[in-house]
């Protein structure tokens, strides 16, 4: 359910009140960015490292946002608050560079456009515990991905590849050498070390990723950052993927191959479990860590 208060510029409206203009950068060029933050039990989650990024994102394209980081969060707080949020959730928000008849060079004393809203989203505990698929395809997109910009277009294609192949993700590699997925970042385990491409330009900078760094190291688990071949994924002891919405999640089958016995492993489940007190939730939705 999507909570029906919704944020437009630095105010709310119900969610069926908003309109929005066709000339619009967001819908002609991409021309935007945005975010998704983890909202548990009607708090957020790793806000902090989501607003940060929003604000980095934009400054990499040169796009002024409506407000500063301290208005961003009271607005944030509010929303949940107004839609009276007690459950797990998502917000989704984004900005774009305005409303401007389409022309590629940016349009002069144009605001930004700005939304954000809530809508529930519960935990994917079956796929937490059994772990999903994920095929392997070449990283097709630009040079910039650690900007979390609005052109999704290649993201959106290798997630339909992956669905297509009764797959739930899509592991990128550019030269052989593994980048991160359509919508997460990638990790395999090789002798109790996890390894990960380092935050280049070439991946989003995951917020639940530098978590799990923060995690890893006090676990006493060493965490690489250091490129894997896609040959690895296959040698791997472990594969796992993070995101804010599918948390510390297994990969258990790689274009249709099981993953050694094709179940979970021991530091994956630390990992999650670690996870799930960070994040302070309940031991009883807790998959069990051997
Ligand atoms: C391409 C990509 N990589 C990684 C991530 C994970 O980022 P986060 O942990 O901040 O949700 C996402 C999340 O949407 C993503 O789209």
């Amino acid at each position: 359910m999507i909570h029906p208060k919704v944020l437009s510029q630095t105010t709310f409206v119900n969610e069926d009140e908003l309109s929005y203009p066709f000339q619009e950068r967001g819908l002609q060029f991409g021309d935007g960015i945005y975010e998704v933050i983890r909202v548990y039990q009607g708090n957020y989650y790793l806000i902090n490292e989501h607003v940060d990024r929003l604000f980095r994102s934009a400054e990499a394209v040169k796009l002024t946002l409506p407000f500063n980081k301290e208005r961003l969060y009271h607005l944030l707080e509010e929303l949940l608050k107004i839609n009276k949020v007690e459950n797990d959730a998502k917000v989704y928000l984004q900005a774009t560079r305005g409303s401007a008849l389409r022309d590629h060079v940016f349009p002069i004393d144009v605001e930004a456009n700005f939304y954000a809203y809530v809508q529930d989203l519960p935990r994917p505990m079956e796929k937490l515990t059994s772990g999903v698929a994920a095929i392997t395809m070449p990283d097709e997109r630009w040079q910039n991905c650690y900007i979390k910009s609005l052109n999704l277009l290649p993201n959106v294609l290798a997630k339909q590849e992956a669905k297509e192949h009764g797959a739930f993700e899509a592991i990128l590699h550019r030269d052989g050498k593994v980048t991160e997925c359509s919508s997460s970042n990638a990790y395999i385990v090789k002798e109790g070390k996890i390894h990960t491409h380092p935050e280049t330009n070439n991946i989003l900078h995951g917020c639940v990723r530098s978590r799990v760094k923060i995690l890893a190291k006090e676990l006493g688990i060493p965490f690489i950052e250091q490129a894997f071949k896609l040959e690895d994924l296959q040698e791997a002891d472990e594969v796992f993927l993070s995101s804010s919405t599918a948390e510390v999640m297994p990969i258990v089958k790689i274009d249709g191959k099981n993953v050694q016995n094709g179940e979970p492993g021991p530091v994956t489940k630390k990992l999650q479990t670690a996870y799930q007190e960070d994040a302070g939730l309940t031991a009883s939705s807790v998959p069990k860590a051997t």
